[in-house]
């Protein structure tokens, strides 16, 4: 349990019903050797990565705790450590390869902790975390609610949770016309569900951006904050 002044490891895993083969975190265990070669990386996760670090450090230039959810392999942390050579650096996960994955890919020096465990039941006490981030991991989340509602619950008041992923804003038919309309405009609204569910939790919205890729649909950037009492 993370506590406001230290950092220690869970007693015991905390990981609830989202793991195994069957689930999303089950899949990425199978993947987690190859995923920071995937052809994606490039064009996808780390743009999105370094997009949500941008956002992150404009809204809280100084966070001393950052959490990333869903880290995956870790790569979003060995570049904020860049950014942040003092803040505590932890990211969970509740794929048991992609946490072992994160710790080998992380020397020690940068003093990043990874812990095995999921969005929706977060090992740490209440308002520890400046700054929660989450890049292309919400879209695997089994109950967006519960990890809204945790992620508020760990978030110091006046942090900052910076979420990118992928969400079905525009439709699929006429490409490039649709491509030239997203290049027309720099920022986007965020998502209707989200952005309600954020604000249902204490999160509401403070900035959003839009990263057009390849693909359809674009990665959206979306910035939500913390009141303070
Ligand atoms: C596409 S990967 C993204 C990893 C990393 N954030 C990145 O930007 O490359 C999605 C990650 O979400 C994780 N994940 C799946 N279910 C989750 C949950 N319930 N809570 C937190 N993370 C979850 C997966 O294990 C996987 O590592």
């Amino acid at each position: 349990m993370v506590t406001g002044n230290q950092a220690e490891a869970p007693k015991a895993p905390t990981v609830p019903a989202v793991s195994g083969p069957d689930t999303a975190a089950g899949k990425f265990d199978a993947v987690a050797a190859t995923y920071e070669h995937s052809v994606l990386q490039p064009l996808l996760y780390l743009p999105a990565q370094q997009r949500a670090l941008r956002l992150a450090q404009r809204l809280m230039p100084h966070p001393r705790r950052i959490l990333d959810v869903g880290c995956g392999t870790g790569r979003l942390l060995r570049q904020a450590r860049q950014q942040h050579p003092a803040a505590m650096l932890i990211g969970i996960d509740p794929a048991w390869a992609m946490v072992a994955t994160a710790t080998t890919a992380s020397p020690p020096e940068l003093a990043i902790r990874h812990l095995r465990a999921a969005a929706e039941r977060l090992p740490f006490a209440a308002s520890v975390f400046d700054l929660v981030v989450a890049t292309m991991a919400l879209r695997h989340w089994n109950d967006t609610a519960a990890a809204i509602t945790e992620i508020h619950r760990v978030l110091a008041p006046g942090g900052v949770f910076v979420v990118a992923d992928l969400f079905p804003t525009y439709p699929r038919r006429s490409p490039p016309l649709t491509v030239l309309r997203r290049r027309s405009r720099d920022h986007g609204n965020p998502p209707a569900g989200l952005a309600a569910a954020l604000a249902t939790h204490g999160l509401p919205v403070v900035a959003c951006q839009r990263m057009p890729w390849v693909c359809l649909p674009d990665v959206q950037i979306v910035a939500a904050q913390k009141g303070c009492r």
